[in-house]
């Protein structure tokens, strides 16, 4: 079957109401406590995405059982020490940068030897950020140049040890703290700040965490080896699924796009207050706090007169997944738009900002890359005729999206490959599209 689609038609107007699919961070990281809670979890509203079901592929291995009721997802652990791990044996995290890091913390106890895979875009990512850190709690652990495959062997001495989080990666940070939750005595974490669902998640299972915000980082504290019991929770819509549908309502006139019951943790919603420094009026309503996490409906209208950002540096963290599609926005507003400090953006499922400056170029708009920042110049009249082909980029989920809002908005022919990179995080992309009226072939 062919893996691309095409696009040659600029969707219409359109007034209506989606939900998109649940958040992934959250997913992963309530399928692994899960497997570690005493007791029955039901996870209801589960993300069915390639990432997730990896995730509940792994606890399996490890001996924890699931199973799928029609509404949620049923998980059994036996706590802390619930592995079930007879033999050495492989563990392949797919193209989850989450769950590869995040998995690796819980494995700092195991007696056998677990040797951790991925697909070809994970296996050029960077695992030195969280084998370092596990490392000094007393594990054994060999990577291949730092790059999977990594292979861990537990330590039946396990130390708390004190760390210092700089690059502000959740990924990186819930690693330690899932390393944390199996070592006796205090861990310690500084972090620079970034998503923080492991802290609330740890919070609402009253894991013993302790939590001081300072203004650039936050200091954490997490007490080992106190089991906790199995838990329901049901995820939320995924803010960085729901991007890609801010930027192709802003971008398509005469339109109105509400999006239903979406995680705006303060820690996530860097896209929106980007988007509204930009003159967006993209609005929340029916806001309601849910185990820590706060939910609301999105509300977004078109808006022609989306201006140039000097984007402040300490929105990159909380929009760090949204670059992509917020390029999209810089290109067709008034002005100049600054974005600094990003070289994060390398080191996720493809090289975004490498990919992200060869597709402007490819669309014909004017922009200055100087290392790890970036200024486009926006053209408000921007209207493409050309042919466009997307393709080699490492079939990352979030280039296709990116490609298929800008084939949308701005016009042109479009042929963009590897349709099946959506399956990691929102499968049923495509068909939220069409149903926003949008032609595809
Ligand atoms: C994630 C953290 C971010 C993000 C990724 C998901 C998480 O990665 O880019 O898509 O769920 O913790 P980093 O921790 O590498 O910044």
């Amino acid at each position: 079957m062919k893996n691309h689609i095409e696009i040659k038609k600029k969707i219409r107007p359109f007034n209506k109401q989606i939900s998109v699919t649940s958040d992934k961070s959250i997913s992963i990281r309530s399928v692994l406590l899960a497997s570690q809670a005493i007791g029955t979890s039901k996870i209801y509203n589960l993300l069915e995405s390639e990432d997730v079901i990896n995730s509940l592929i792994s606890i399996k291995k490890l001996g924890v059982k699931y199973k799928k009721f029609k509404s949620y997802y049923q998980i059994n652990g036996f706590g802390l020490n619930g592995y079930n791990i007879k033999k050495d044996i492989v563990i392949d995290a797919g193209n989850s940068g989450t769950l590869a890091r995040l998995i690796l913390g819980l494995l700092i106890d195991t007696k056998k030897k677990i040797t951790l895979i991925g697909d070809n875009s994970l296996s050029r990512r960077d695992f030195s950020r969280v084998v370092k850190p596990l490392r000094l709690f007393g594990a054994n652990i060999n990577s291949n140049n730092n790059k999977l495959p990594v292979s861990i062997t537990g330590s039946d001495f396990l130390r708390p040890i004190k760390y210092y989080e700089k690059i502000g990666s959740a990924q990186c940070k819930s690693a330690v703290m899932l390393a944390a939750i199996k070592t006796p005595g205090i861990t310690k974490i500084k972090a620079k700040k970034s998503r923080n669902h492991t802290e609330l998640l740890f919070k609402y299972l009253k894991i013993p965490i302790l939590i001081k915000k300072k203004k650039n980082f936050d200091l954490i504290e997490i007490r080992g080896q106190s089991n906790f019991n199995g838990f329901n929770y049901k995820i939320p819509g995924d803010i960085s699924s729901c991007s890609f549908f801010l930027i192709l309502t802003l971008l398509t006139k005469n339109s109105k796009l509400i999006l239903k019951d979406i995680n705006i943790n303060n820690s996530r919603t860097g896209v929106i207050k980007i988007l509204n420094k930009m003159n967006a009026n993209i609005i929340f309503k029916n806001k309601k706090n849910y185990k820590g996490e706060l939910i609301a409906d999105i509300i977004v209208k078109s808006n022609k007169n989306l201006i140039g950002i000097n984007c402040p540096r300490k929105l990159n963290s909380s929009a760090i997944d949204e670059f992509l599609i917020i390029f999209l926005a810089a290109a067709k507003a008034k002005g100049i738009s600054k974005f600094t400090n990003l070289g994060e953006l390398n080191n996720k499922e493809s090289p975004r900002l490498d990919i992200a400056t060869d597709f402007l170029k490819k669309i014909g708009i004017k922009f200055v890359r100087h290392k790890d920042n970036l200024k486009i110049y926006g053209n408000p009249n921007i209207e493409l005729s050309g042919n466009y082909v997307i393709k080699n980029f490492k079939k990352d989920h979030r280039v296709f999206m990116m490609s298929c809002i800008a084939s949308l908005t701005f016009g042109g022919k479009w042929k963009i490959h590897d349709k099946d990179s959506i399956k990691t995080s929102f499968p049923t992309f495509l068909q939220k599209i069409k149903y926003l009226g949008a032609k595809i072939n």
